[in-house]
């Protein structure tokens, strides 16, 4: 069980005191890089990245919602951030980007919006350290958690296979302490919140309460 709090809902003038806020409780610090393009929201680039690297003790987890992530991707992972994820709908060379990522020292993930199947990427799953399925549409915080994908983490955990799986199975999107129990009784065990950790008055608490609900839904799985 992984959690990686995002940023997005944090206070931007203050990247580095809010990451501080959870560094003892988290495993990740999620960065959503959103250009405008991809998804119609603007948040922050390479160089923030590189800014937040020097101060966060996390690890840093970016989620590239932007075009032509063949481009940049590789970028973030030199720079040191430890996993870089790719949309595959914007990919054009979703392999060579994810080798590339990995030649370049990091962790790579691929993520799925919501509408996009993932069993034509099942044979891609030795290409990739982590797969994302998007449980809202990106470029947002504070979104409804869509249900829809349930089935979806389900048949991915099948494909990724069980508690040993070398695969990370993230979910990103209206992840809370109502609906994270769901997403880990489905399969996932990394999980991405915003709104729920930085909008709280305790953020760090809120991360140790979604860790607790994610590992007792994840305990009670039939496998
Ligand atoms: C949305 C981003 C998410 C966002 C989630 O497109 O990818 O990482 O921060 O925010 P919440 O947890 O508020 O839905
Ligand atoms: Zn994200």
């Amino acid at each position: 069980m992984q959690l990686a709090p995002s940023l997005l809902s944090a206070d931007f003038a203050r990247l580095a005191d809010e990451a501080a806020v959870v560094a003892d409780v988290a495993d990740w610090l999620h960065v959503d890089v959103m250009d405008g393009h991809f998804v119609p929201n603007l948040t922050l680039g390479l160089p923030v990245v590189e800014a937040l690297l020097k101060h966060a003790s996390l690890p840093l987890d970016c989620h590239l919602m932007i075009d032509d992530p063949d481009r940049w991707a590789p970028g973030y992972a030199e720079a040191g951030a430890r996993n870089v994820t790719i949309h595959v709908e914007a990919a054009s060379a979703p392999v060579r980007t994810l080798r590339a990522i990995r030649a370049a020292g990091a962790r790579a993930g691929l993520a799925v919006n919501p509408a996009t199947p993932v069993e034509p990427y099942a044979d891609l799953l030795h290409e990739m350290d982590m797969l994302l399925l998007m449980t809202v549409d990106p470029g947002f915080g504070h979104q409804h958690f869509l249900d829809v994908v349930l089935p979806k983490i389900r048949r991915a955990r099948a494909l990724i296979g069980g508690r040993d799986a070398s695969v990370w199975l993230q979910v990103d999107g209206g992840v809370h302490e109502e609906t994270i129990g769901r997403c880990a009784e489905a399969g996932a065990d990394m999980f991405v919140a915003g709104s729920a950790v930085f909008g709280a008055a305790d953020p760090a608490g809120v991360v140790t309460q979604l860790r607790g609900l994610a590992e007792r839904a994840w305990a009670a799985r039939p496998d």
